[in-house]
Protein backbone atom coordinates (compact mmCIF):
# COMPACT_ATOMS: atom_id res chain seq x y z
CA UNK A 1 0.00 0.00 0.00
CA UNK A 2 1.27 3.33 -1.30
CA UNK A 3 0.59 6.18 1.17
CA UNK A 4 -1.02 8.80 -0.64
CA UNK A 5 1.22 11.88 -1.39
CA UNK A 6 0.71 15.32 -2.14
CA UNK A 7 3.10 17.21 -3.37
CA UNK A 8 4.09 19.95 -0.26
CA UNK A 9 6.82 21.63 0.72
CA UNK A 10 5.40 22.41 4.30
CA UNK A 11 7.26 20.18 6.70
CA UNK A 12 6.84 20.52 10.04
CA UNK A 13 10.39 18.69 11.64
CA UNK A 14 13.73 19.25 10.28
CA UNK A 15 16.74 16.81 10.44
CA UNK A 16 19.15 18.09 13.37
CA UNK A 17 22.40 18.93 12.07
CA UNK A 18 24.01 16.64 14.39
CA UNK A 19 20.99 13.31 13.47
CA UNK A 20 22.73 10.47 13.83
CA UNK A 21 22.30 8.32 10.58
CA UNK A 22 20.76 4.55 10.64
CA UNK A 23 23.29 2.41 9.09
CA UNK A 24 21.62 -1.01 7.38
CA UNK A 25 24.57 -3.45 8.51
CA UNK A 26 25.04 -5.76 5.17
CA UNK A 27 26.84 -3.83 3.08
CA UNK A 28 27.74 -0.58 5.76
CA UNK A 29 26.04 1.49 3.55
CA UNK A 30 23.64 4.25 4.94
CA UNK A 31 20.50 4.18 4.73
CA UNK A 32 17.69 5.91 6.09
CA UNK A 33 15.54 4.84 9.08
CA UNK A 34 12.21 4.02 8.20
CA UNK A 35 9.07 4.37 10.79
CA UNK A 36 5.75 4.09 10.60
CA UNK A 37 3.78 5.96 12.60
CA UNK A 38 0.28 4.23 14.35
CA UNK A 39 -2.07 6.70 15.74
CA UNK A 40 -0.19 9.32 14.48
CA UNK A 41 -3.20 12.17 15.70
CA UNK A 42 -1.42 15.42 14.19
CA UNK A 43 2.28 14.11 14.23
CA UNK A 44 4.51 14.27 17.19
CA UNK A 45 6.28 10.73 16.29
CA UNK A 46 6.80 12.00 13.33
CA UNK A 47 8.43 15.53 14.08
CA UNK A 48 11.04 13.20 16.51
CA UNK A 49 11.90 10.27 14.14
CA UNK A 50 12.19 13.08 10.81
CA UNK A 51 14.42 14.89 12.76
CA UNK A 52 16.95 11.83 13.17
CA UNK A 53 16.65 11.51 9.92
CA UNK A 54 13.79 9.23 9.55
CA UNK A 55 11.87 8.70 6.69
CA UNK A 56 8.25 7.87 7.28
CA UNK A 57 6.93 4.80 5.18
CA UNK A 58 2.87 4.11 6.88
CA UNK A 59 0.86 6.73 8.87
CA UNK A 60 -2.81 5.88 9.97
CA UNK A 61 -5.37 8.03 12.27
CA UNK A 62 -9.10 7.64 11.47
CA UNK A 63 -9.83 10.88 12.82
CA UNK A 64 -10.74 12.90 10.21
CA UNK A 65 -9.80 16.53 11.67
CA UNK A 66 -6.66 15.17 12.88
CA UNK A 67 -5.71 14.03 9.27
CA UNK A 68 -6.31 17.64 7.82
CA UNK A 69 -3.42 18.90 9.75
CA UNK A 70 -1.34 15.82 9.60
CA UNK A 71 -1.71 16.29 5.76
CA UNK A 72 -1.38 20.17 6.20
CA UNK A 73 2.26 19.70 7.82
CA UNK A 74 3.57 16.39 6.21
CA UNK A 75 2.05 16.21 3.00
CA UNK A 76 0.23 13.01 3.53
CA UNK A 77 -3.08 12.03 4.67
CA UNK A 78 -2.56 9.21 7.25
CA UNK A 79 -4.96 5.80 6.59
CA UNK A 80 -7.99 5.39 8.49
CA UNK A 81 -9.13 2.99 10.70
CA UNK A 82 -6.07 0.17 11.65
CA UNK A 83 -8.84 -2.49 11.69
CA UNK A 84 -9.32 -2.04 7.94
CA UNK A 85 -5.68 -1.98 7.55
CA UNK A 86 -4.06 -5.56 6.33
CA UNK A 87 -1.27 -6.46 8.18
CA UNK A 88 0.84 -7.57 5.31
CA UNK A 89 0.24 -4.31 3.54
CA UNK A 90 2.50 -2.41 5.93
CA UNK A 91 5.63 -1.79 4.64
CA UNK A 92 8.58 -2.49 5.95
CA UNK A 93 10.13 -0.71 8.68
CA UNK A 94 12.48 -0.60 11.11
CA UNK A 95 10.93 1.81 14.02
CA UNK A 96 7.09 1.31 14.92
CA UNK A 97 5.82 4.29 16.68
CA UNK A 98 1.99 4.39 18.42
CA UNK A 99 1.18 6.49 21.23
CA UNK A 100 -2.09 4.45 21.30
CA UNK A 101 -5.20 5.95 22.57
CA UNK A 102 -5.42 6.02 25.90
CA UNK A 103 -9.26 6.43 26.82
CA UNK A 104 -9.50 2.46 28.22
CA UNK A 105 -6.68 2.76 30.09
CA UNK A 106 -7.32 6.30 31.41
CA UNK A 107 -8.57 7.08 35.37
CA UNK A 108 -11.11 9.23 33.74
CA UNK A 109 -11.93 6.73 30.70
CA UNK A 110 -12.00 3.92 33.13
CA UNK A 111 -14.10 5.92 35.48
CA UNK A 112 -16.35 7.53 33.03
CA UNK A 113 -16.76 4.09 31.60
CA UNK A 114 -18.07 2.27 34.89
CA UNK A 115 -20.37 4.88 35.51
CA UNK A 116 -22.46 4.22 32.07
CA UNK A 117 -21.93 0.18 33.17
CA UNK A 118 -19.55 -0.27 30.34
CA UNK A 119 -16.24 -2.41 30.19
CA UNK A 120 -12.80 -1.33 30.34
CA UNK A 121 -9.10 -1.86 29.66
CA UNK A 122 -9.08 -5.19 27.67
CA UNK A 123 -12.50 -6.27 27.88
CA UNK A 124 -13.39 -3.07 25.76
CA UNK A 125 -13.60 -4.91 22.47
CA UNK A 126 -13.26 -1.80 20.45
CA UNK A 127 -10.40 -0.02 21.63
CA UNK A 128 -9.16 -2.17 24.02
CA UNK A 129 -8.00 -4.45 21.34
CA UNK A 130 -5.94 -1.87 19.79
CA UNK A 131 -2.87 -2.99 21.78
CA UNK A 132 -2.93 -6.05 19.65
CA UNK A 133 -3.36 -4.74 16.39
CA UNK A 134 0.28 -3.54 17.30
CA UNK A 135 1.28 -6.82 18.52
CA UNK A 136 0.33 -8.36 15.04
CA UNK A 137 1.92 -5.66 13.39
CA UNK A 138 5.41 -6.05 15.20
CA UNK A 139 4.72 -9.90 15.19
CA UNK A 140 4.44 -9.49 11.25
CA UNK A 141 7.14 -7.11 10.44
CA UNK A 142 9.47 -7.58 13.32
CA UNK A 143 10.90 -4.10 13.58
CA UNK A 144 14.32 -3.58 14.88
CA UNK A 145 12.86 -1.25 17.29
CA UNK A 146 9.17 0.54 18.71
CA UNK A 147 8.31 3.13 21.07
CA UNK A 148 4.83 2.96 22.56
CA UNK A 149 3.37 5.90 24.66
CA UNK A 150 0.56 5.61 26.92
CA UNK A 151 -0.87 7.64 30.11
CA UNK A 152 0.89 7.25 33.43
CA UNK A 153 -1.86 4.81 34.95
CA UNK A 154 -1.50 2.50 32.28
CA UNK A 155 0.86 1.10 34.72
CA UNK A 156 -1.78 0.97 37.62
CA UNK A 157 -4.50 -0.04 35.78
CA UNK A 158 -6.76 -3.55 36.39
CA UNK A 159 -4.28 -3.54 39.50
CA UNK A 160 -1.08 -3.79 36.89
CA UNK A 161 -3.16 -6.61 35.08
CA UNK A 162 -3.11 -4.81 32.05
CA UNK A 163 0.41 -3.47 32.18
CA UNK A 164 1.34 -7.24 32.68
CA UNK A 165 -0.34 -8.83 29.56
CA UNK A 166 1.40 -5.53 27.32
CA UNK A 167 4.92 -6.12 28.41
CA UNK A 168 4.50 -10.17 28.15
CA UNK A 169 3.33 -10.23 24.87
CA UNK A 170 5.76 -7.70 23.79
CA UNK A 171 8.72 -9.78 25.81
CA UNK A 172 7.89 -13.43 26.30
CA UNK A 173 5.40 -13.60 23.34
CA UNK A 174 7.25 -11.22 20.89
CA UNK A 175 10.56 -11.69 22.07
CA UNK A 176 11.58 -7.88 22.34
CA UNK A 177 13.66 -6.57 25.17
CA UNK A 178 11.63 -3.50 26.67
CA UNK A 179 12.43 -0.18 28.18
CA UNK A 180 9.83 1.14 30.44
CA UNK A 181 10.09 4.66 31.66
CA UNK A 182 7.51 7.71 33.29
CA UNK A 183 8.75 10.84 31.66
CA UNK A 184 7.64 14.44 33.12
CA UNK A 185 7.65 16.76 30.03
CA UNK A 186 7.96 19.26 31.95
CA UNK A 187 11.71 19.22 31.42
CA UNK A 188 11.39 20.82 28.61
CA UNK A 189 7.66 22.74 28.14
CA UNK A 190 6.03 24.61 30.87
CA UNK A 191 3.71 21.88 31.45
CA UNK A 192 3.36 18.69 34.36
CA UNK A 193 2.51 15.76 31.36
CA UNK A 194 3.54 12.50 32.79
CA UNK A 195 3.17 9.55 30.53
CA UNK A 196 4.71 6.63 30.25
CA UNK A 197 7.19 5.22 27.34
CA UNK A 198 7.88 1.84 25.98
CA UNK A 199 10.77 1.29 24.18
CA UNK A 200 12.00 -2.13 22.61
CA UNK A 201 14.30 -3.78 20.87
CA UNK A 202 14.32 -7.30 19.02
CA UNK A 203 17.91 -8.08 19.51
CA UNK A 204 19.78 -7.59 22.86
CA UNK A 205 20.50 -3.63 22.24
CA UNK A 206 21.41 -1.37 25.00
CA UNK A 207 19.38 1.61 25.71
CA UNK A 208 19.36 5.04 27.62
CA UNK A 209 16.32 6.86 28.36
CA UNK A 210 17.52 10.56 27.70
CA UNK A 211 18.96 12.73 30.73
CA UNK A 212 16.42 15.50 31.13
CA UNK A 213 17.14 18.96 33.33
CA UNK A 214 14.59 18.76 36.78
CA UNK A 215 13.71 22.08 36.12
CA UNK A 216 12.32 23.47 32.60
CA UNK A 217 10.84 26.47 31.17
CA UNK A 218 8.21 28.08 32.38
CA UNK A 219 4.93 29.76 30.84
CA UNK A 220 5.99 33.06 30.06
CA UNK A 221 8.36 30.97 27.18
CA UNK A 222 5.20 30.08 25.32
CA UNK A 223 2.36 32.92 26.03
CA UNK A 224 1.92 35.60 23.33
CA UNK A 225 1.12 39.67 25.04
CA UNK A 226 -1.59 40.00 22.75
CA UNK A 227 -4.67 37.91 22.71
CA UNK A 228 -7.87 38.40 21.37
CA UNK A 229 -10.60 39.22 23.65
CA UNK A 230 -11.97 35.83 23.17
CA UNK A 231 -9.61 33.83 24.76
CA UNK A 232 -11.18 35.89 27.92
CA UNK A 233 -13.57 34.19 30.06
CA UNK A 234 -17.08 35.38 30.38
CA UNK A 235 -18.30 36.44 33.92
CA UNK A 236 -20.79 33.24 33.41
CA UNK A 237 -18.20 30.83 33.22
CA UNK A 238 -15.90 32.45 35.57
CA UNK A 239 -18.35 32.65 38.17
CA UNK A 240 -19.23 29.04 37.27
CA UNK A 241 -15.90 27.86 37.98
CA UNK A 242 -15.18 29.69 40.84
CA UNK A 243 -18.75 27.87 42.54
CA UNK A 244 -17.92 24.93 41.18
CA UNK A 245 -14.37 25.03 43.12
CA UNK A 246 -15.23 26.40 46.04
CA UNK A 247 -18.44 23.62 46.29
CA UNK A 248 -15.44 20.63 46.22
CA UNK A 249 -13.50 22.35 48.33
CA UNK A 250 -15.59 22.62 50.56
CA UNK A 251 -16.34 18.84 50.30
CA UNK A 252 -13.06 18.09 50.79
CA UNK A 253 -12.32 17.50 46.96
CA UNK A 254 -9.25 18.58 45.20
CA UNK A 255 -11.30 19.42 41.73
CA UNK A 256 -10.92 22.94 40.97
CA UNK A 257 -9.74 25.06 37.80
CA UNK A 258 -5.67 25.97 37.29
CA UNK A 259 -5.22 29.68 37.60
CA UNK A 260 -1.64 30.47 36.71
CA UNK A 261 0.62 32.83 35.54
CA UNK A 262 3.81 33.18 33.77
CA UNK A 263 6.31 32.00 36.12
CA UNK A 264 4.62 28.95 36.74
CA UNK A 265 4.05 25.76 34.50
CA UNK A 266 0.65 24.55 33.45
CA UNK A 267 -1.25 21.26 34.61
CA UNK A 268 -1.41 18.83 32.29
CA UNK A 269 -3.21 19.91 28.78
CA UNK A 270 -6.88 17.24 28.09
CA UNK A 271 -8.33 16.62 24.92
CA UNK A 272 -11.73 18.27 26.85
CA UNK A 273 -9.47 22.03 27.09
CA UNK A 274 -12.12 22.77 24.78
CA UNK A 275 -15.41 22.90 27.07
CA UNK A 276 -14.11 25.55 29.51
CA UNK A 277 -10.56 25.82 30.02
CA UNK A 278 -10.56 25.28 33.41
CA UNK A 279 -7.46 22.79 33.87
CA UNK A 280 -4.91 26.14 33.00
CA UNK A 281 -6.54 29.32 32.72
CA UNK A 282 -3.98 32.87 32.36
CA UNK A 283 -4.41 35.21 35.07
CA UNK A 284 -5.12 38.55 33.81
CA UNK A 285 -4.79 40.41 37.01
CA UNK A 286 -7.33 40.96 39.55
CA UNK A 287 -9.55 43.16 37.42
CA UNK A 288 -9.54 41.23 34.64
CA UNK A 289 -11.02 37.30 34.03
CA UNK A 290 -8.67 35.01 33.60
CA UNK A 291 -8.14 33.37 30.06
CA UNK A 292 -7.72 30.14 28.00
CA UNK A 293 -4.45 29.38 26.19
CA UNK A 294 -5.00 30.16 22.34
CA UNK A 295 -4.61 26.86 20.09
CA UNK A 296 -0.98 28.79 18.82
CA UNK A 297 0.20 28.80 22.73
CA UNK A 298 -0.80 25.24 23.14
CA UNK A 299 1.20 23.94 20.28
CA UNK A 300 4.35 25.52 22.03
CA UNK A 301 2.95 23.96 25.06
CA UNK A 302 3.62 21.05 23.40
CA UNK A 303 6.44 21.59 21.99
CA UNK A 304 5.60 21.79 18.77
CA UNK A 305 7.31 24.37 15.71
CA UNK A 306 5.67 27.58 15.40
CA UNK A 307 5.45 27.25 12.14
CA UNK A 308 3.20 24.09 12.65
CA UNK A 309 -0.22 24.62 10.37
CA UNK A 310 -3.57 24.83 12.22
CA UNK A 311 -5.94 24.36 9.97
CA UNK A 312 -8.94 23.27 11.68
CA UNK A 313 -10.96 25.03 14.51
CA UNK A 314 -10.29 25.74 18.20
CA UNK A 315 -12.29 23.05 19.59
CA UNK A 316 -10.46 20.69 16.94
CA UNK A 317 -6.88 22.20 17.74
CA UNK A 318 -7.31 21.93 21.50
CA UNK A 319 -8.69 18.41 20.96
CA UNK A 320 -5.59 17.86 19.15
CA UNK A 321 -2.76 18.87 21.06
CA UNK A 322 -4.81 18.01 24.11
CA UNK A 323 -3.99 14.35 23.04
CA UNK A 324 -0.49 14.77 21.40
CA UNK A 325 2.94 13.82 22.61
CA UNK A 326 5.13 16.13 23.57
CA UNK A 327 7.29 16.73 20.61
CA UNK A 328 10.84 17.11 22.47
CA UNK A 329 10.38 14.55 24.38
CA UNK A 330 9.86 12.25 21.84
CA UNK A 331 12.56 13.81 19.82
CA UNK A 332 15.33 13.12 22.79
CA UNK A 333 13.87 9.54 23.02
CA UNK A 334 14.55 9.52 19.15
CA UNK A 335 17.72 10.18 19.03
CA UNK A 336 18.19 7.75 21.57
CA UNK A 337 16.58 4.94 19.72
CA UNK A 338 18.64 5.44 16.88
CA UNK A 339 22.14 5.63 18.80
CA UNK A 340 20.83 2.24 19.84
CA UNK A 341 20.42 0.98 16.77
CA UNK A 342 23.40 2.02 15.67
CA UNK A 343 25.66 0.72 18.48
CA UNK A 344 26.74 -3.10 17.56
CA UNK A 345 23.89 -5.67 19.11
CA UNK A 346 25.23 -6.84 22.93
CA UNK A 347 26.96 -3.11 23.58
CA UNK A 348 27.84 -1.80 27.18
CA UNK A 349 29.13 1.51 26.84
CA UNK A 350 32.41 2.59 28.56
CA UNK A 351 29.84 4.96 30.85
CA UNK A 352 27.53 2.47 31.97
CA UNK A 353 30.74 0.19 33.08
CA UNK A 354 31.97 2.80 35.16
CA UNK A 355 28.96 4.67 36.67
CA UNK A 356 27.76 1.07 37.90
CA UNK A 357 31.10 0.34 39.76
CA UNK A 358 31.36 4.07 40.89
CA UNK A 359 27.90 4.29 41.33
CA UNK A 360 27.53 7.41 40.57
CA UNK A 361 24.86 9.54 38.75
CA UNK A 362 25.43 11.78 35.20
CA UNK A 363 25.34 15.33 36.32
CA UNK A 364 22.49 17.61 36.06
CA UNK A 365 24.80 20.34 33.86
CA UNK A 366 25.27 17.49 31.57
CA UNK A 367 21.48 17.12 31.42
CA UNK A 368 20.73 20.27 31.26
CA UNK A 369 23.01 20.90 28.01
CA UNK A 370 21.94 17.96 26.50
CA UNK A 371 17.86 19.41 26.56
CA UNK A 372 19.21 22.95 25.41
CA UNK A 373 18.49 20.91 21.90
CA UNK A 374 14.93 20.21 22.28
CA UNK A 375 14.54 23.90 22.77
CA UNK A 376 11.28 25.31 22.04
CA UNK A 377 11.20 28.98 20.38
CA UNK A 378 8.46 31.50 20.13
CA UNK A 379 10.50 33.05 17.31
CA UNK A 380 9.45 31.26 13.36
C1 LIG B 1 -3.59 9.55 22.03
S1 LIG B 1 -3.92 9.98 20.39
C2 LIG B 1 -2.32 9.90 19.66
C3 LIG B 1 -1.77 11.25 19.30
C4 LIG B 1 -0.46 11.25 18.57
N1 LIG B 1 0.55 10.46 19.21
C5 LIG B 1 0.05 12.68 18.38
O1 LIG B 1 1.22 12.96 18.58
O2 LIG B 1 -0.74 13.56 18.02
C6 LIG B 1 -4.66 8.53 19.75
C7 LIG B 1 -5.10 8.64 18.30
O3 LIG B 1 -5.57 7.35 17.87
C8 LIG B 1 -6.57 7.55 16.90
N2 LIG B 1 -7.35 6.30 16.76
C9 LIG B 1 -8.17 5.73 17.68
N3 LIG B 1 -8.65 4.58 17.23
C10 LIG B 1 -8.14 4.40 15.98
C11 LIG B 1 -8.27 3.38 14.99
N4 LIG B 1 -9.05 2.33 15.20
N5 LIG B 1 -7.57 3.51 13.84
C12 LIG B 1 -6.77 4.59 13.63
N6 LIG B 1 -6.63 5.59 14.53
C13 LIG B 1 -7.28 5.50 15.69
C14 LIG B 1 -7.36 8.75 17.43
O4 LIG B 1 -8.05 9.42 16.39
C15 LIG B 1 -6.24 9.61 18.06
O5 LIG B 1 -5.81 10.62 17.18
Amino acid sequence: MTAKRKKSKKRASAVREDAVPYRTKPNGRAARLKFIDLFCGIGGFRIAFEGVGGECVFSSDWDKFSQQTYEANFGEKPHGDIHTVAVADIPTHDVLCAGFPCQPFSIAGVSKKLSLGRKHGFEDEKQGNLFFEIANILEHHKPAAFVLENVKNLKSHAKGQTFEIIYNTLTDTLGYRVYHKIIDAKSLVPQHRERIFLVGFREPRHFDFPELPKDGPKLGSILDSKVPAKYTLTDHLWNYLQNYAAKHKAAGNGFGFGLVTRKDIARTLSARYFKDGSEILISQGSKKNPRRLTPRECCRLMGYPNSFEIPVSDTQAYKQFGNSVVAPVVSALAEEVSKSLNRPVGFVPDLVLREKQSGSKPSQKNAARKANKYKISKKK
